[in-house]
């Protein structure tokens, strides 16, 4: 076997299997495998997967079907399911699916090496314990970083068990990474050029270690010369400590920009959800973010069709949308999920659920197109991540996490620049660039 070999990974979810994917590349690396960006020349094909709804997990299976050409042509090729589909489903996937070669997952990527060697011989090999070992510690240290915004994860697992959610049996319970550890890839990452790190977790604001909190995991980042921006996701609203909330108004590297998910703004769905906060605490806590820091841009997460969800609910939560005033939001139709408390319970017809959808994301659509266009004429912070379409032109995120687009010939990517916002476009801002 040639010391190269291809690797093709394709990521499905949220950020945290982002992070996850690179990690695996890491650890892949170390083998002799190289990424690629064409699955028809890889020697490894790895699908990391979500199963927080059931479009997104069965997604999985019909893009395992569309591999099977591939493996025909070359029986060599390794394929692989890591993810959230990979645990909950492990060995299902090995008997509906002859193709894959192994299945392994979230808290096992430090096996991965050992285990596709055990495929060398043909086995087909499942991993999905939740070992006593910390697979951070295990896993190669970070390498080049392939722009200025890098990602790490904090905390993994939920002990919340929201009635719709897969996330507590598939991730397991909360897990917080150890101070010291977070502090030196920190620093490690801004020695490799990192100017922005966003702390992951499922529940992020949960992270907790040695007596503190994420408010002082941030404020020690803080201190590190070189990073330039603290971001955090997800957080939970009941996990949002005084100090936390506090920083936001004293720390100037944390970004003016939080996602809190609210799901819902109906009390009795809330507690049907489990959520254990209702909208009066939602809204107040929001007062109490925006008191710290005004300017601070909220984006959310929304059920639509939640089991039992009237009109009346609906409603409630158009009303709470209206009362904060989000930047972006995330919406859904409510997805049963097996093993949840909510799957047990009738479901709402689909085109209740589906109308329903549509009105809340006009609502969000409009919240987003004023708060796109509230930044016309101010002056933020912009990290150019890539070069844009046109000639001259950068690409970068503002302190809000809004796309900005700027003409800059003689930029660089990593550059942390002063621009004016001049223009709003559907999904992103132009802005003109300001003398430092
Ligand atoms: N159905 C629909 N949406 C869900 N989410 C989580 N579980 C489900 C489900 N069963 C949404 C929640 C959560 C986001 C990550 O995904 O809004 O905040
Ligand atoms: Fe799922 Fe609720 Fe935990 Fe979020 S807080 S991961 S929605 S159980």
């Amino acid at each position: 076997m040639s010391d190269t070999r291809k690797l093709f990974i394709k990521t499905y979810g949220c950020q945290m299997n982002v992070y996850d994917s690179e990690r695996m590349a890491e650890a892949l690396g170390a083998q002799g495998y190289v990424l690629t960006e064409v699955a028809e020349d890889a020697d490894m094909v790895l699908l990391n997967t979500c199963h927080i709804r059931e479009k997104a997990a069965e997604k999985v299976y019909s893009d395992l079907g569309r591999l099977k050409p591939l493996k025909a042509a070359k029986p060599d090729l390794k394929i692989g399911v890591a993810g959230c589909v990979a645990q909950a489903e492990g060995d299902e996937i090995l008997r509906r699916m002859p193709l894959v070669d192994l299945v392994v997952g979230p808290q096992s990527y430090h096996r991965l090496p050992e285990m596709l060697a055990r495929t060398e011989g043909g086995a087909r090999v499942v991993d999905t314990e939740f070992p006593p070992e910390d697979k951070f510690d295990h896993l190669p240290e970070r390498k080049a970083m392939r722009g200025p915004s890098a990602f790490l994860t904090v905390q993994e697992g939920c002990d919340k068990f929201c009635a719709f959610c897969v996330v507590p049996y598939t991730r397991g319970a909360e897990v917080s990474r150890p101070f010291a550890r977070l502090t030196a890839e920190a620093r490690g990452l801004v020695d490799r050029g990192v100017r922005e790190i966003t702390l992951l977790g499922q529940n992020v604001n949960a992270w907790r270690n040695d007596g503190k909190g994420l408010g002082d995991l941030i404020r020690e980042l803080a201190r590190i010369e070189g990073l330039a921006r603290i971001r955090y996701t997800t957080s939970h609203p009941n996990d949002m400590a005084e100090d936390l909330i506090e920083a936001h108004g004293t720390e100037p590297k944390l970004m003016p920009y939080l996602h809190l998910p609210v799901q819902s703004g109906s009390d009795r769905i809330l507690k049907a959800m489990n959520r254990k906060h209702s909208a009066r605490d939602y809204l107040r806590l929001v007062d109490r973010i925006r008191a710290a820091r005004p300017d601070i841009l909220l984006t959310s997460d929304f059920i639509v069709g939640f089991p039992g969800e009237t009109e009346a609910d609906f409603q409630a939560t158009l009303d709470l949308i209206r009362a904060v005033g989000f930047g972006a939001a995330f919406s859904f139709k409510y997805s049963a999920r097996p093993g949840t408390p909510a799957a047990e319970k009738p479901e709402l017809p689909a085109e209740v659920s589906d109308a329903r959808l549509q009105t809340l994301q006009a609502l969000i659509a409009t919240q987003q197109r004023a708060a796109q266009e509230a930044m016309i004429g101010r002056e933020v912070g912009v990290l150019y991540e890539k070069p844009g379409r046109l000639p001259g032109q950068m690409v970068g995120k503002s302190d809000h996490l809004h796309a900005v687009h700027v003409a800059d010939p003689t930029a660089k990517v990593g550059d942390l620049v002063r621009v004016r916002i001049t223009a709003s476009a559907p999904n992103s801002l132009a802005g003109e660039r300001l003398a430092d």
